[in-house]
């Protein structure tokens, strides 16, 4: 029988029913701050750990799989890999890191779902809906499979399995992993979770040997610095960096702390060097990455011991659950550093969080034309009760006070946002409350999302998701329809401008046309016939029309940033 250290809890736990002979020592493998076995819990978020509990973190020395596989038993010796992604850029950027250390271990990727050795499905739990979709992938998978030894793994979010049996949420997590997913429902090999990555060779060696395996060990420092993704979409000239993982905010609604785990930054150079090689590659967007991107704090510059003036970098008022975090470099400095290193290159950043936006911030990104003029500042709710009860840290006044202050300094700057209707205990008047902040700020998008309770947020604990799901549906629909009466308002006050545009690819409904985003993010058509510009090209143009999503323009010239 192998030793199972990761059988234990949430946190790392694979189940081996054969044994693997050799060593396995390879380096990129090396074992990373670790989760505690028994998972995250509200404590963790709400103080540093104790020493006792980060001593409890460390998980076993990777000597204590010596035993199980060789080094060459990792080799995918020419595999084939359909990778299949759902859910947001963060999971499309997972994907690329996740390519790449496939095809470090030798592995090949093909699109051909049906008959590839393995298939990886990139997975979001955040929302219900997300989850379902996953569900019925895998059935899709297994049941066209035309490969009898078809390898299926599931990465990412695992609350996928969390919240697959709500009766299962107070068992311990690994048993209902494999219960829910690998036994019961025969549907899958591998469950990798978001920090267990470099953890893949070995879980496709495990499963090919017959066995089901399953990583998913929280990490408190795994950020996949010096993985170079491998990027799919190289055509649109556009690229993501995530630098920064995990969140420590703790929304009672919020499962991501919960599967993304704790707050970790990569450090400021590998983020410069991989901007300078996108540069260097002909990238002429990149959006820096991270589920609470703005709270970026590289820690292991040593340069910078608590220097105050990397410190400032709260909204005065905007409340935390965890304790003022100081020192270090924050993204204040780190987009500095990015938009000084590659001038020509436009950057923009997803997902903020408004406590984080103080106004040095706001003057930088006024100081450069490469930091694009678009904010998502994600508001939630318009409502002071729904905020207090969501752990949002603000109220709307606090809110709209930022909006203001924002506005003084970038006056033309594109504000969007997220919402969730149908939040527990939200009422008529508090749903009306959001409608008039979205009239109010004038969003140019807003992402609007129906309420779906996650199992181990504080919502679940404590809350009661009292809102119907017809009264979600209705005002999922309220919001949607005033958030775009709003942004009409403002794209049809472009017309007669002139904007400059990214060209990203052509039109799919007429290829005369081509299509890129304006500095505020919004989307741009414009006859591209006569002027022939590719994908990467600056285009000036003037807009001539407007409906709520999308601007009509006219070519002028090709122009430099
Ligand atoms: N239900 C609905 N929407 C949610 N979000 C996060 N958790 C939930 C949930 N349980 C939304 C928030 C967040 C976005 C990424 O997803 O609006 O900003
Ligand atoms: Fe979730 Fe965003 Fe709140 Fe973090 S800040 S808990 S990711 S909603």
């Amino acid at each position: 029988m192998l030793r199972q250290w990761w059988l234990r809890g949430v946190g790392a736990c694979s189940t081996f029913t054969r044994a693997h002979s050799g060593c396995s020592t390879s380096s990129s493998m090396k074992p990373k701050r670790a989760i505690p076995s028994d998972g995250l819990q509200l404590s963790d978020f709400i103080r540093e750990g104790t020493k006792k509990q980060r001593q409890k973190a460390i998980i076993p020395s990777i000597e204590d799989t010596k035993e199980y596989l060789s080094p060459e038993d990792l080799n995918g010796n020419g595999k084939t890999v359909c990778y299949v992604t759902y859910g947001c850029q963060m999971n499309v950027s997972d994907m690329e890191i996740v390519r790449s250390i496939m095809s470090q271990y030798g592995f090949v990727e093909s699109d051909q779902k049906e008959k590839a050795d393995i298939v990886l499905l990139m997975t979001c739990s955040i929302r219900d809906g997300a989850e379902k979709k996953v569900w019925n992938q895998l059935k899709l998978i297994r049941s066209n499979s035309v490969n009898k030894r078809q390898i299926v793994g599931v990465l990412g979010l695992f609350s996928v399995l969390m919240n697959a049996k709500i009766s299962y949420l107070t068992g311990c997590m690994a048993e209902r992993v494999r219960h829910d997913l690998l036994e019961k429902r025969n549907l899958v090999n591998i469950v990798a979770g978001p920090d267990s990555y470099r953890d893949l060779p070995r879980l496709v060696a495990v499963a090919s040997g017959g066995s089901n395996a399953i990583n998913v060990q929280l990490s408190l420092d795994e950020t996949y610095a010096e993985v170079q993704p491998i990027r799919v979409d190289a055509e649109s000239r556009t690229a993501f960096i995530s630098i920064m993982r995990g969140c420590d905010n703790m929304c009672t609604y919020c499962v991501v702390p919960f599967t993304r785990g704790r707050e970790r930054s990569r450090p400021i150079d590998s983020i410069v060097e991989e901007v300078r090689r996108l540069r260097d590659q002909g990238y002429k967007q990149i959006t820096l990455l991270g589920q609470n991107v703005n709270s970026y704090r590289d820690m292991t510059s040593m340069d910078f011991p608590m220097n105050p003036s990397t410190t400032e970098d709260r909204v005065p008022g905007f409340k935390t659950v965890y304790k003022p975090k100081s020192g270090g470099l924050t993204f204040t400095s780190l987009l500095e550093k990015v938009a000084d290193a590659a001038p020509d290159v436009r950057f923009r950043f997803t997902s903020p969080h408004p406590k984080d936006f103080p106004m040095q911030l706001i003057e930088l990104i006024a100081s450069r034309t490469n930091l694009c003029k678009q904010l998502h500042l994600p508001a939630q709710s318009g409502d002071d009760e729904t905020l207090d009860r969501m752990g949002r840290g603000y109220s709307r006044d606090l809110y709209l006070r930022l909006v203001d202050d924002i506005r003084i300094i970038l006056p033309n700057v594109s504000l969007t946002s997220d919402f969730i209707a149908g939040f527990c205990g939200e009422t008529e008047e508090a749903h009306q409350n959001t409608l008039s902040l979205i009239r109010e700020v004038g969003y140019s998008f807003c992402f609007v999302f129906p309420y779906s309770m996650r199992g181990k947020t504080r919502a679940h604990h404590r809350l009661t998701d009292d809102v119907p799901e017809n009264v979600k549906a209705r005002r999922h629909l309220d919001l949607t329809t005033v958030f775009r009466e709003e942004a009409m308002k403002l794209n049809q006050k472009l017309i007669g401008t002139e904007q400059t545009v990214l060209l990203e690819g052509k039109s799919k409904r007429d290829v005369a046309f081509s299509h890129g985003r304006t500095d505020g993010g919004v989307k741009a058509v414009f006859d591209n016939s006569k002027s022939q510009l590719n994908p990467g090209q600056y285009a000036k143009v003037l807009i001539t029309e407007a409906n709520s999503q999308t601007l009509k323009a006219e070519f002028i010239r090709e122009t430099d940033l």
